[in-house]
């Protein structure tokens, strides 16, 4: 049976390598959500063939239309992996109240809206699968991210609350918690910050955007059905816990 997916921030980086895998190993239909940037929108969908949406994940109301859109077009949404995602660094005091909110509506409030606008159909149908993507900063905290850090540690607990109310409907919920990945939100990080990141990755380099889309395809298997409300960190073994 062909799964429908919906990937957020699926256009771009890790995103992009969910995307790819999930339908190379489930033959999924998957479709990209994005922000903003339509000319990196444009550019994956030419080069993978995979249609991409935009609209805003920390909008609830556009969330609701852009996945009515997706089961208009394409079917019923069997798997939502929530892993549209940004930074706003800076200590706490000179966090603006607008950095605060944007990462906690983006990071926190997108996994919100998404499982929210799927999870009546995946229910009504006795399967569904919903990743969201955490981080490692979510689990050991750093400096200059109070933001991020609280949103990613609230994707934790979201995903082991959720897991509890999808368990009797055969919908499982699980979170990845990826360490330093080579993508674009990294490459953002100053070169003397990343050299020392990289000093304390035992595996002693950072990871590939394909290493946490193996473990996302993993989760939204038939295989994996019996694993829910967990955190998988693939982190090259920064964090152990
Ligand atoms: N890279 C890492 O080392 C790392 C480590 C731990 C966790 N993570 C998490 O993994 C996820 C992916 O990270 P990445 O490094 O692949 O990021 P990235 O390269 O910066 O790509 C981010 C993606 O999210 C989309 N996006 C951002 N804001 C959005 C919004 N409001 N609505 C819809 N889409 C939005 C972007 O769309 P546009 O192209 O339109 O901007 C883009 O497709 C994030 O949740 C991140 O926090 C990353």
């Amino acid at each position: 049976m062909s799964r429908i997916a919906i990937v957020t921030g699926g256009t771009r980086g890790i995103g992009r390598a969910i995307c790819e895998k999930l339908r190379a190993d489930h033959g999924c239909t998957v479709v990209a959500n994005y922000g903003g940037n339509d000319d990196a929108a444009k550019k994956f969908s030419d080069e993978t063939g995979i249609a991409a949406i935009k609209f805003d994940v920390g909008d609830h109301a556009a969330v609701r239309d852009g996945c009515s859109q997706i089961e208009s077009e394409h079917g019923p949404i069997d798997i939502v992996v929530n892993n549209a995602g940004i930074t706003r660094d800076g200590t706490l005091l000179k966090m603006s109240y607008e950095e605060w909110d944007d990462v906690m509506r983006t990071n926190l409030g997108g996994c919100f809206n998404t499982a929210k606008a799927a999870f009546p159909g995946m229910k009504d149908r006795k399967w569904g699968r919903i990743v969201n993507i955490g981080s490692i900063n979510g689990q050991a905290g750093q400096y200059g991210q109070v933001n991020y850090a609280a949103a990613k540690s609230g994707i934790h607990g979201f995903t082991k609350a959720l897991a509890q109310e999808g368990a009797r409907y055969g919908i499982t919920v699980n979170a990845i918690a990826p360490g330093y990945i080579d993508t674009d939100m990294v490459a953002a990080v100053p070169e003397p910050v990343l050299e020392k990141i990289v000093a304390k990755i035992p595996i002693g380099r950072l990871g590939r955007a394909e290493e946490i889309a193996r473990g996302v395809s993993f989760l939204c298997s038939e295989d994996a059905g019996f694993v829910t409300g967990s955190t998988m960190s693939i982190n090259g073994g920064q964090h152990m816990y």
